[in-house]
């Protein structure tokens, strides 16, 4: 099939060569030159592990190419895949106005039958509210269909949650629309469900606040652990064995971050608000996620005092492991702490940048962790990374100046780090 993807961004891009990888002809379209430019010579612009590689081989095989013009690609394709952004308006809501664009777009140059894919993360009616600004703005009375297909990849396992999803979820109620999409996802064995666009848009939102949940549970948990001198980290696992919990999103920390859960939360708490719905579970999510990197910070302090010119070194700036995102993660949020409190830092990460206006407040960027921890009083995990846990932690130690290590992930090994000589201190978990 010939399939247009408009909006080459995170979910974008790794969606086009998806369907590259599954046999189709993708054209990838955005409104940013330069992102366009630079996939089209085979290059990511963010980071993304295995995806590249797949960007030039598919460029290669002409499967993929990218482009700017919106004419073209919608007069050639008849299945486009909605993948533009939807970010937080100041009251939380979800900002419609690039969906809104791309389906004037659609309705202004479409030429015949069209199934339009929505991909995008968006709030609950909107595949009713694209249909209308379609219909608004069509100059021929073309036939179409809109469709909901929420996207579940993770950053860091795009390509493998694409090729590999848990399931598919195809929200039509046109059964003209339902088999090209089903079609579409034949070669994928998991199960494909079939639901009204609503259920498809909540199911979006409900699995992320699902597991934005999980995650501010455990890590309210892990407070009282602390208090009770209880391992939450043998809680998660003694409790993620039981089939109905699920092992997955029970590892304590310093919240979640990214440009997904902090939104979604938001914005699914938002529908609540306009359906006069208390959704009073979502708000505890985001009040407990909001204040867990402030109580890490606070355990520090009750074991080093002020923090004021204390030289820390932080590990880890991305939201997450494996990929250069920076959108809400909890390590900037302990930077700006820090600054406040005046204490000297340092930092690391392997792949991704510390902002320009950070640097400018006096933070430095190191290329080794063991640079960054010379002549520091204490290291603050912000990052699971996973090369963190291999690092030679006893060479370390004797490079500080005092030898605290404040695992704001629970990533490291503990009893090796004490033995040591190190003081370790993670959440939940000593
Ligand atoms: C999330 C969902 O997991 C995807 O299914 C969804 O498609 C995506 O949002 C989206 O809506 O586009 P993502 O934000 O890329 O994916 O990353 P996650 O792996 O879910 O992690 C989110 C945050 O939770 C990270 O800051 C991570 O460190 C944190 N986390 C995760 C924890 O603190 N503890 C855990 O046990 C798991």
């Amino acid at each position: 099939m010939n399939i247009l993807v408009i909006g080459a961004g995170y979910v974008g891009t790794t969606t086009g060569l998806v369907f590259a990888e599954l046999g189709h002809k993708v054209t990838g379209l955005d409104i940013d030159s330069r992102k366009i430019d630079s996939l089209n010579k085979g290059e990511l612009y963010f980071y993304e592990p295995g995806l590249e590689d797949l960007l030039i081989n598919h460029l290669e095989k002409r499967n993929i190419t990218f482009s700017t013009n919106v004419e073209k690609g919608i007069h050639e394709n008849d299945v486009i895949f909605i993948c533009v952004g939807t970010p937080s308006n100041e009251d939380g809501s979800a900002n419609l106005s690039y969906i809104e664009q791309v389906a004037r777009d659609i309705g202004h140059y479409m030429n015949g039958y069209k199934v339009i894919v929505d991909k995008s993360t968006v709030p609950i009616g909107t595949s009713e509210k694209v249909a209308q600004w379609i219909i608004k703005n069509r100059l021929e009375n073309h036939p179409f269909d809109v469709v909901s297909n929420p996207e579940f990849l993770r950053e860091g396992n795009a390509l493998h949650d694409a090729l590999y999803p848990d399931r598919v979820v195809i929200g039509s109620s046109s059964e003209r629309a339902t088999s090209i999409l089903k079609e579409l996802y034949k070669s994928m064995t998991c199960p494909v469900i079939v639901i009204t666009p609503r259920s498809a848009e909540m199911i979006k939102y409900a699995a992320n606040s699902f597991l934005a949940m999980k995650i501010s549970f455990i890590n309210e948990l892990a407070r009282l652990c602390d208090k009770l001198n209880i391992n939450i980290q043998n809680i998660s696992h003694g409790i993620g064995l039981d089939k109905r919990i699920g092992p997955n999103f029970l590892q304590a920390g310093v919240g979640y971050g990214g440009s997904c859960f902090p939104k979604d939360v938001d914005a699914l708490l938002d529908t609540g608000f306009k359906y006069d719905t208390n959704l009073s579970i979502l708000e505890k999510v985001v009040k407990v996620n909001k204040t867990q990197y402030l109580y890490f910070l606070e355990r520090a302090r009750q074991t080093l005092g002020s923090l004021k010119q204390k030289r820390i070194a932080l590990f880890g700036l991305s939201f997450k492991p494996q990929t250069d995102d920076l959108r809400e993660s909890p390590a900037l949020y302990i930077i700006n702490e820090l600054l406040a409190e005046n204490a000297v830092i340092k930092v690391h990460d392997p792949i991704a940048k510390l902002p320009l206006d950070i640097q400018m407040q006096g933070v430095v960027q190191y290329t080794s962790p063991e640079e960054t921890a010379k002549q520091v009083d204490a290291i603050l995990i912000g990052t699971d990374w996973p090369q963190y846990k291999e690092l030679d932690w006893k060479e370390i130690k004797t490079n500080m100046r005092t030898p605290y290590v404040f695992d704001g992930r629970n990533m490291l090994d503990a009893n090796k780090l004490k033995e040591f000589g190190l003081i370790y201190q993670g959440i939940g978990y000593k």
